[in-house]
């Protein structure tokens, strides 16, 4: 051992050194031009541009074509772009057969793993990862076809009619239709509230490496097709610390129930005897404010005004962000509100279930996903393989069943 965290291993194997680094605090796993996060001062820039920016001023399908593609598209190239996207919407009949086998109660990540990894049971045609054309065709299928699978695993879940995808809808507004759509009435989308839905998906189209971008990269660095690499960012995303955190945020708000209750709840957070964590807070790196939380909370209050919702989990919501921040223990160890903070309340405002949280995160993030394993496969990657510090028996001879 050289240091707490470098160990020499030439000794046992005559490779070298590797570093220790558990949960890869402190591990660059690869180069990428995508995205930029300074955790101290609460920056993130996609392609060099600030997140609020690209909030304020484009759209999750534009945000998409600069993750992919590394620019802003020109005018004809969005409108291409988005075109092509929308011609890919519609998902192979088979797939509501498929539907069927599982249990109308699954939870909508269970059958998301399983549908999306489906699509490479449908699309041979591109599931060369070597060819450019088959990577980017995927991708489209990819963006285009997530939304669709979503709602259908949400109509599954109630029991109603799949709705076919509508073109003539924006990115946003066609995923609000299919869920809240129904063959026997007319359903009108609310521009405010699909803006709302289009700048969710904007605010989680990517966070460079994080836990289920990481699964993409390291199953996709072993040449799986990208249906199956997706398949796994959205198993990865669904654990409780990742993605799983809206769901538990809102369900912490229910469970505290009352502003008067916050207090008991802070000081639960800070027991190191109790389990209980403040969902919602701290991030692996930010170390200030999340910028995406600060534009969420903005919305949220967009949303609620529109909809004239006067929602008491949005003051216990405010109330434990006042308090927290204002409180030794969070200020030490800097733990601040991040994007999973607001965005169930505004999720549950627009009439998303709460088991579907996870999943409207799954399809923001596929973008970033997508651009990731591209990114890793025009750079021939190697294969990903991190070592372990092995800390077992040393080597031992075999005792027999009558001799343990
Ligand atoms: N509430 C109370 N204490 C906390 C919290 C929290 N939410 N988060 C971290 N801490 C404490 C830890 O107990 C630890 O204390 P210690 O130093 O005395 O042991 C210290 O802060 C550092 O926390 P770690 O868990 O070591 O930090 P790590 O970087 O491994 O974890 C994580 C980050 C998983 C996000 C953590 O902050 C957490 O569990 N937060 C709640 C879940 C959540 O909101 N996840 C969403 C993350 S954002 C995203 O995925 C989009």
């Amino acid at each position: 051992t050289i240091g707490p965290d470098v160990i020499e291993v030439s000794a046992l194997t005559g490779e070298g050194y590797f570093t220790y680094d558990p949960g890869f605090v402190s591990t660059a796993s690869c180069e990428s031009k995508i995205t930029y996060i300074d955790g101290g001062k609460g920056v993130l820039l996609h392609r060099g541009y600030p997140i609020e920016q690209l909030a304020e001023e484009s759209d999750f399908l534009e945000a998409c074509f600069l993750l992919l593609y590394g620019e802003l598209p020109t005018k004809e190239e969005k409108e291409k772009f988005t075109t092509n996207v929308r011609r890919h919407t519609m998902v192979n009949d088979q797939m509501s057969t498929f539907f069927k086998g599982f249990r109308r109660d699954a939870h909508p990540m269970a059958i998301m793993c399983g549908v999306v990894g489906a699509l490479s049971a449908f699309y041979h045609d591109s599931l060369d990862i070597s060819d450019e054309n088959h990577r980017e065709i995927s991708a489209i299928r990819l963006m285009a076809k997530m939304p669709t699978l979503a709602a259908m695993t949400y109509k599954y879940t109630i029991g109603q009619p799949f709705m076919y995808p509508r073109n003539d809808l924006t990115y946003s507004e066609n995923f609000l239709y299919m869920m809240f759509g129904n063959p026997c009435e007319e359903y009108k989308v609310n521009p405010i509230l699909a803006k709302a839905m289009d700048t969710i998906f904007l605010l989680h189209a990517d966070h460079e490496q994080n836990a289920s971008t990481s699964t993409v990269r390291l199953a996709g660095s072993t040449g799986a097709n990208p249906f199956a690499c997706i398949s796994a960012g959205i198993a990865a995303l669904w654990g409780p610390s990742h993605g799983g955190a809206n769901e538990a945020v809102l369900e912490m708000l229910n469970e505290i129930g009352d502003e008067s209750r916050v207090d008991e709840c802070v000081a639960r957070a800070k027991d190191k005897n109790d389990p209980f964590r403040l969902m919602g807070f701290g991030h692996r790196v930010y170390k200030n404010f999340d910028p995406r939380a600060r534009v969420m909370k903005k919305v949220a209050d967009e949303v609620l005004g529109e909809l004239g919702i006067d929602d008491p989990l949005l003051k216990i919501a405010t109330r434990l962000e006042k308090i927290a921040l204002e409180d030794d223990y969070f200020i030490e160890k800097k733990l601040y509100p991040n994007v999973d903070f607001y965005s169930g309340i505004i999720l549950k405002a627009l009439g998303i279930p709460t088991s579907m949280f996870t999943v409207i995160f799954a399809l923001g993030r596929t973008p970033g996903w997508i651009a990731h394993w591209n990114e890793m496969h025009k750079d021939n990657s190697r294969i990903g393989r991190p070592r372990q510090l092995y800390t077992g028996p040393a080597q031992r001879d075999f005792v027999p069943l009558d001799k343990r």
